[in-house]
């Protein structure tokens, strides 16, 4: 009986199998929504033509050294917005390598023509979520700062789930720094700078240069960005966060 049940059984298509066997991801919520955003003809070109040159692909482990053909310290800015601070850092520490992961299309394009108008060889960017990117393309103990400038602040309560900074995200980074390397954020969002507050001192191998629950006084090469403007103009205070690896 049992075997001729097993023969009339068709056999299933690998759609089925699949959906028998679905396989739990364990992705992060994201911490972005895709914006539709109209471009100017001036970065579609930018898109177009100047990815292949000055962006870098998101699926294997990369070799900075081999890429910018130097060893050199590197700075990753995750979320770079429109540039500013990344490109000003580029202009300002030339004898350093920079990376900038960004989702927005406009802010990669900005940067494009940023890097090509400024003729910037210390600068890579890499257009994909922080998450993927950290996991897959950064070797461990490879990054001597780690910048996140005002990342979204998701104000709704039932939206902090979508808060880049959680326990998860913050051992990851700790991961990717050199011992002693440098993890530096700001927010104009009193609630989001105590839980980042928190979960970095909750972090294992993360240490608060600036004593255990303090904020950092501003970090003096950190230019104004179009988000920390913003958050002045609704009378929001600043506050800086800088920690650094132990391990
Ligand atoms: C509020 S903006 C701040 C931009 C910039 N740092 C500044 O100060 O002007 C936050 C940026 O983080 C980017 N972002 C959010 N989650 C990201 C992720 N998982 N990976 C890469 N970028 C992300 C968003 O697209 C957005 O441009």
């Amino acid at each position: 009986m049992l075997s001729q049940s097993i023969i009339n059984l068709t056999p299933m298509n690998s759609a089925e199998l699949l959906k028998i066997n679905k396989p739990l991801i364990l992705r992060p919520i994201r911490s972005f929504v895709h914006r539709q955003a109209g471009l100017s003809k001036e970065r579609e070109r930018a898109l177009n033509t100047l990815l292949t040159a000055y962006g870098l692909p998101f699926k294997e482990l990369l070799n900075l050294e081999q890429i910018f053909q130097r060893a050199a310290p590197i700075t990753l800015e995750i979320g770079f917005g429109m540039g500013h601070n990344l490109l000003e850092q580029a202009q300002q520490y030339p004898e350093k390598n920079f990376l900038g992961i960004e989702v927005h299309r406009p802010g990669i394009a900005a940067v494009l023509l940023g890097i090509e108008n400024l003729e910037l060889h210390n600068v890579k960017i890499i257009h994909a979520d922080a998450w993927e990117v950290m996991n897959t393309c950064i070797p461990n103990k490879y990054l001597d700062t780690i910048q996140i400038f005002f990342p979204d602040p998701w104000p709704k309560r039932r939206h902090h789930k979508r808060r880049l900074i959680q326990l998860e995200f913050a051992k990851l980074l700790q991961t990717k720094l050199k011992t002693g390397g440098q993890l530096q954020l700001a927010t104009d969002w009193q609630d989001y700078a105590e839980h980042i507050l928190s979960v970095l001192e909750n972090t294992s191998g993360l240490k608060n240069q600036a004593g255990q629950n303090q904020f950092s006084p501003r970090l003096a090469q950190r230019p104004p960005t179009k988000f920390e403007k913003r958050g002045q103009q609704l009378g929001h205070l600043i506050w800086d966060l800088v920690f650094y690896a132990t391990k």
